[in-house]
């Protein structure tokens, strides 16, 4: 076989040395020979940028391949491969931009700036048939990017649900385990590293946002912005939610689900989901990611394992590597582009049918049910089972689990509820999935 490549090593530049920048030099030191064995040429780390070249790493590299200044790589012409793994749209997408324009090879775990401005990048790569791969971008260490692009994709994806955010699958799993509220596990998530000092993007849904808009993408064929996936994190959930769940069958979980509809749209959501305990999606706990992904021809297919952290995530990025380097050792970059060919509308939120789970407060009154459920009803929506507990003196918790409705249903419904005199509070709407 013609090798295409006529240098004698693949030259790789490193943007970025923390949590996943760290596993992934570690990891293309330590397996070097069986590596370079599997693409056919050896490969060098030429040099690694990062913010403070003074600051203690997790792994050893020489003090003379670090610099504080990307450009000195994405402008370097001896430079095959650009491995970006600092983060955020902004410095990432200008450096990324910059290598492309220069001819090189990409390799990327970042799902902001995918999800947000891949597609100028990706334009830009197949306009160069250079590779831009970014399986680390979703679910860490699973592989889900190659498997949907590659063996899966003759079939035509029907669903892709995910549990997508370690740490609130960490966090809803410690909630349901101890009964406790969420704000008691997320100090002592942060105290263990499971959770950021801020939190916000993964508690509010944004990390899962980004990552279910870039599996949604490639999924159905058609580009999905980020703006457009309805979002809702986990700050709503209580306790008492987690036991009303569990007795009536269901476990909770942060969802990113992306599903074709007959009428040629797409949904694609993130947000609290109560689903049935036998679910497959319900026995991943505490960091692990899960995706289930359902295919006209394959059926079912389930994708398992750790979704962050430096070992994982290197796992990925090494693969895109390996897979970058045989490319430019066959001359077959940029073989495998961009597969968003089509446009699909993303269906409204309000739109969406689903069942649900709603809990409420009220006044432990005579007649206060036949109320309630009288205004579900003149809005079409019919009550599958119900819950009533007394919590405190005259105060009884109803928890309602409805058939299928649209969001706007219920949000109607909710609104004319809310104007009850016997009703305390609404304290919580959850979407339910079979
Ligand atoms: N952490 C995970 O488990 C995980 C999982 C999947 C995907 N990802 C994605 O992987 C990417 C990296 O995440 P991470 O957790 O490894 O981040 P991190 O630990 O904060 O590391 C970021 C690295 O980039 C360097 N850096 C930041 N700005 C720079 C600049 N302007 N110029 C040069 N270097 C710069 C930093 O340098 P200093 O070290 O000198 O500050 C640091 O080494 C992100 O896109 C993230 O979403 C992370």
């Amino acid at each position: 076989m013609s090798n295409k490549f006529k240098k004698d090593k693949v030259r790789i530049g490193v943007l970025g040395l923390g949590v996943v920048g760290s596993g992934t030099v570690a990891l293309l030191n330590r397996n070097r020979s069986e590596i370079e064995q599997k693409i056919g040429l050896p490969f060098e780390i030429a040099r690694i940028a990062v913010r403070d070249v003074n600051k203690k790493r997790a792994v050893e590299v020489p003090r003379n391949l670090l610099t504080s200044d990307p450009s000195e790589i994405v402008g370097d012409p001896t430079i095959d491969v650009v491995c970006e793994l600092i983060g955020g749209v902004e410095p990432a997408r200008t450096y990324v931009m910059h290598a492309l324009q220069s001819g090189k090879q990409i390799v990327t775990a970042n799902k902001e700036m995918i999800a947000k401005v891949g597609s100028g990048l990706m334009e830009e790569a197949a306009r160069r048939s250079l590779d831009l791969q970014f399986e680390g971008s979703v679910a860490g260490g699973i592989p889900i990017i190659q498997p949907m692009k590659n063996a899966l994709a003759g079939n035509s994806v029907q669903e892709v649900t995910g549990i997508i955010n370690g740490t609130t699958n960490y966090i809803l799993t410690r909630m349901t385990r101890e009964r406790a509220d969420l704000d008691a596990v997320l100090t002592e998530a942060q105290q263990l590293g499971y959770a950021e000092a801020d939190p916000t993007s993964d508690v509010d849904g944004y990390d899962a946002q980004y990552k279910i808009a870039i599996l949604a993408s490639i999924a159905f064929t058609s580009r999905v912005n980020v703006n457009d996936v309805y979002v809702e994190g986990i700050r709503t959930i209580g306790a008492a939610d987690i036991s009303y769940a569990d007795e009536l069958g269901y476990t909770i979980k942060l969802l990113g689900k992306g599903k074709r509809l007959p009428d040629g749209r797409i949904q694609v959501r993130v947000h609290p989901t109560l689903i049935p305990k036998a679910h497959p999606l319900a026995a991943t706990n505490d960091v692990y990611n899960a995706v289930h992904i359902v295919g006209d021809s394959v059926g079912d297919v389930m994708f398992y394992g750790r979704g962050a952290g430096s070992g994982p995530t290197g796992s990925a990025v090494v693969g895109d590597i390996i897979d970058v380097c045989r490319n430019l050792k066959f001359g077959s970059t940029g073989r495998v582009s961009c597969t968003c060919f089509q446009h699909r509308e993303v269906q409204p939120i309000d739109e969406v049918v689903t069942r649900h789970y709603i809990r409420m407060v009220v006044q432990d009154r005579p007649r206060v049910l036949a109320a309630i459920a009288g205004a579900f009803g003149d809005h079409n929506i019919n009550i599958e089972a119900m819950i009533q507990k007394t919590i405190h003196g005259q105060q009884t918790d109803i928890v309602w689990l409805m058939h299928e409705a649209p969001g706007k249903a219920i949000r109607d419904a909710l609104a004319v509820i809310r104007q009850q005199p016997v009703v305390v509070e609404v304290s919580n709407w959850i979407r339910v999935e079979e």
